[in-house]
């Protein structure tokens, strides 16, 4: 890390004015791991494969693939590039380019608050899990019964106590690597666990393709079936990926604040892209067709339930199964704690650079409220009845379950939201010149400058406001 303290500017003896240094990435491989630490997360692992498996399989590929190259990726550059050019949290840079624009960081902030209480719970479920196939007990008496393994997780997702013990114990080991700082935690940590995922995956990836059947679970995942692709599948694949490339919330504009000015952002951004997706789809070729071999079809429209639900079960009945279970489990971890870094990370900015906070002091500041939202997320999950109001445009005022609720907000109305800000403030306020000087700072032209231009100002903006119409107007859910 480059962190030198405090610059004093000394004039006549005199000290007339002390600035903050920022962190800094120590190396470019070590941000751009960070960063995709972030992007790649239960996102992919967890709900990429199930989507892919309800959306039709190479209709809803194709479909995520083209999104990510003409929506996700243009804006997350339009992102690192507001975080490198201010050099500031998210808040902080829209303020600085434009005060009036302060609450689209507001918007990102806040969304990032949210998805943090659930996301540690959901990282407390896979730490539940990991010490389940350490220890061994629990699923080896379960058979090929698949009623017990899905009441198992049912059971104990609407246990009072448990599971908030463990989103307790997952929360404390992102605060540990977070109040670290930059480089010293998140970097580090990154360098060493990502390449660990890889190399976790790719074994899985082997010993699943190569499964007596694989064949036939192949074809059901990468054959385009035409019929299956409607209006449903884009909205998916879009919500997938903007949660999948953690853009919208502002997410890369903490992380691009900390990228020197003598790195090339679109590159950075392009490997970030290709690594999240092929994660992403390394996970779908893991998963997918063990799923299909061994719970047949029907079980593919379970979405996120495939991890906690049908997955130990098929591992059950695999040669090696609890070790495949375990390597299974600890890659999720791994991908989760990396990005629940990153959001902690993101809010932690705001705290310490707007209002001045150390680190440790916003941390907790941060943490307390959030623990309250996690508490609601988990005990929604069947110990207690808390409902919230939602609303949308076609079934007006409903009253559902907190967790549901949670995860609408976020996924259905923020991150769009968000993202929809970035696009106009990019394209229409800051202005696409002022950003690609920004890119381009570092000595790398852009060839395809205006076709960039032209998708932050026109197409990702459409795009974003097709998905507001069917998420908040018709009802329809990205999750
Ligand atoms: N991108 C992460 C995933 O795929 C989730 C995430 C969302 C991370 C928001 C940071 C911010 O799981």
């Amino acid at each position: 890390c480059v962190d030198l303290g405090e610059l004093r500017v000394i004039k006549k003896g005199r000290i007339l004015k002390m600035e903050h240094k920022r962190s800094q990435w120590a190396s470019n491989i070590g941000f751009i791991l960070a960063a995709a630490g972030s992007a790649v997360g239960l996102g992919n692992i967890w709900k990429f494969p199930g989507k892919v498996a309800a959306g039709g399989g190479g209709a809803f590929l194709i479909c995520y693939a083209l999104i990510v190259l003409f929506v996700g990726f243009p804006v997350m550059l339009a992102e690192l590039s507001i975080g490198r050019s201010t050099q500031k949290n998210v808040v902080g840079a829209f303020r600085r380019l434009n005060p009036r624009w302060s609450f689209a960081g507001g918007i990102g902030v806040l969304t990032l608050f949210v998805i943090m209480s659930y996301y540690s719970v959901v990282g407390g479920w896979v730490m539940k899990y990991i010490a389940v196939y350490l220890t061994g007990a629990d699923f080896s008496a379960f058979g090929n019964d698949s009623s017990r393994f899905s009441a198992y997780f049912a059971d104990f997702i609407s246990r009072p106590a448990e599971p908030l013990l463990w989103g307790a114990a997952f929360l404390l080991l992102c605060i540990y690597v977070v109040v670290r700082g930059v480089s010293e935690g998140i970097e580090r940590v990154s360098k060493f666990l990502m390449p660990g995922l890889f190399v976790l995956l790719t074994g899985i990836v082997v010993y699943a393709v190569t499964l007596d059947g694989a064949a036939e679970g192949l074809k059901y995942m990468l054959a385009v079936d035409p019929a299956k692709f409607n209006s449903g599948t884009v909205v998916a694949a879009l919500g997938q990926a903007f949660f999948s490339l953690s853009v919208g919330m502002g997410i890369m504009v903490t992380y691009g604040s900390y990228v020197p000015r003598t790195e090339n952002l679109a590159k950075s951004a392009g490997c970030i892209c290709i690594l999240d997706s092929l994660v992403a789809l390394l996970s779908g070729l893991a998963i997918v067709p063990v799923v299909y071999i061994t719970a047949g079809p029907e079980a593919m429209g379970m979405g996120g339930g495939f991890a906690f639900m049908a997955l130990p079960e098929v591992f059950s009945r695999l040669p090696g199964g609890v070790f495949f279970g375990f390597a299974f489990f600890l890659l999720l971890f791994v991908a989760a704690l990396t990005s629940a870094i990153s959001i902690l990370e993101s809010c932690i900015a705001w705290l310490t650079e707007e209002f001045g906070f150390a680190r440790l002091k916003a941390t907790l500041l941060l943490v307390i409220p959030m623990s309250f939202l996690s508490a609601g997320y988990s005990l929604s999950q069947g110990a207690m009845d808390i409902k919230l109001p939602w609303f949308d445009f076609t079934n007006g005022v409903q009253y559902l379950p907190m967790n549901a609720v949670m995860e609408k907000f976020t996924d259905n109305l923020m991150i769009p939201l968000g993202a929809l800000c970035f696009c106009l403030f990019v394209g229409w306020v800051w202005g696409t010149d002022n950003a690609s000087k920004e890119i381009e700072a570092s000595g790398h032209s852009m060839a395809w400058k205006r076709l960039w231009a032209f998708l932050v100002k026109f197409l990702a903006p459409a795009v974003i406001i097709v998905i507001l119409y069917f998420t908040v107007g018709r009802g329809q859910g990205l999750s």
